[in-house]
């Protein structure tokens, strides 16, 4: 009965863990093998953070971020084959990445009334996911998705998820590892020292430390994982 009740019901699975844990790689590639949605929460965040830079609002002033914080229209497009991210009406997936914005976003998330609204819009989006959703962020399995049917918090040690981070941007050079590392920390301990729904490993999550481990073996083992507890349809 147990197993029936559970392949009705949408698939929830969680990832969250600090910066440069290979979190969006992994769950988008995980939501695609296993045929469901996907949501970036860090790229709402971003997106937050993008609009009120664009608009002038001091995003250092928390009164300020959060008076302006109903304003913009963010909508995330959550098809794991090519996820979408727009505030009002605009494409912004290349300028959230930008350094304005990695630099700013930590102060904006720390905001109530910021996370208030986009835990809604996240819920909403596992709402109307059609067979469930891979979801991932910080603080997804403590706050925004309690009940999910699987948790990861993944972690790295802070030499490899730099190292990570400069690959990716094609850094060699000791000092600009260096300053990669240096935000890496800054923005980890901002994430987990601020007041609101702060980064922490649920209670109930399995901890995956991928510091030795391929993309592949991280996703084949949380596919395992999920397997373990919920009804979901074999690999394509
Ligand atoms: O995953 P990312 O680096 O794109 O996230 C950008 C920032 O957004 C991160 O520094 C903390 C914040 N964030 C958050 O507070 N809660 C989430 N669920 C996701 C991201």
């Amino acid at each position: 009965m147990e197993t029936a009740d559970r392949s009705d019901a949408p698939v929830i699975v969680v990832l969250d863990g600090p910066a440069g844990t290979g979190k969006s790689t992994v769950s988008r590639e995980i939501a695609s093998r296993l045929g469901l949605s996907f949501l970036d929460t860090g790229a709402m965040y971003r997106a937050m953070t993008y609009w009120l830079l664009q608009n002038g609002v001091d995003v250092d002033d928390p009164e300020a971020v959060a008076n302006a914080s109903a304003k913009p229209v963010i909508l995330s497009g959550t098809d794991a084959s090519g996820p979408t991210i727009t505030v009002d009406g605009q494409d912004v997936s290349g300028p959230i990445r930008g350094p304005e914005v990695t630099a700013a976003v930590s102060a904006v998330s720390a905001v109530a009334e910021v996370r208030t609204r986009l835990v809604e819009l996240q819920r909403g989006s596992a709402h109307a996911a059609p067979r469930g959703i891979v979801a991932e962020g910080r603080d997804m399995g403590t706050v925004v998705f309690p009940a999910a049917d699987l948790k990861v918090f993944l972690t790295a040690s802070v030499d490899t998820r730099a190292a990570r981070r400069a690959a990716q941007l094609g850094l060699q050079d000791p000092a600009e590892v260096a300053a990669i590392m240096a935000d890496i920390e800054r923005r980890d301990a901002a994430d987990s020292g601020r007041a609101t729904a702060p980064l922490r490993k649920a209670d109930d999550a399995v901890e995956v430390d991928t510091s030795e481990m391929s993309p592949d073996e991280v996703i084949d083992h949380i596919i395992g994982l999920v397997r373990q507890r919920a009804a979901v349809p074999v690999s394509r």
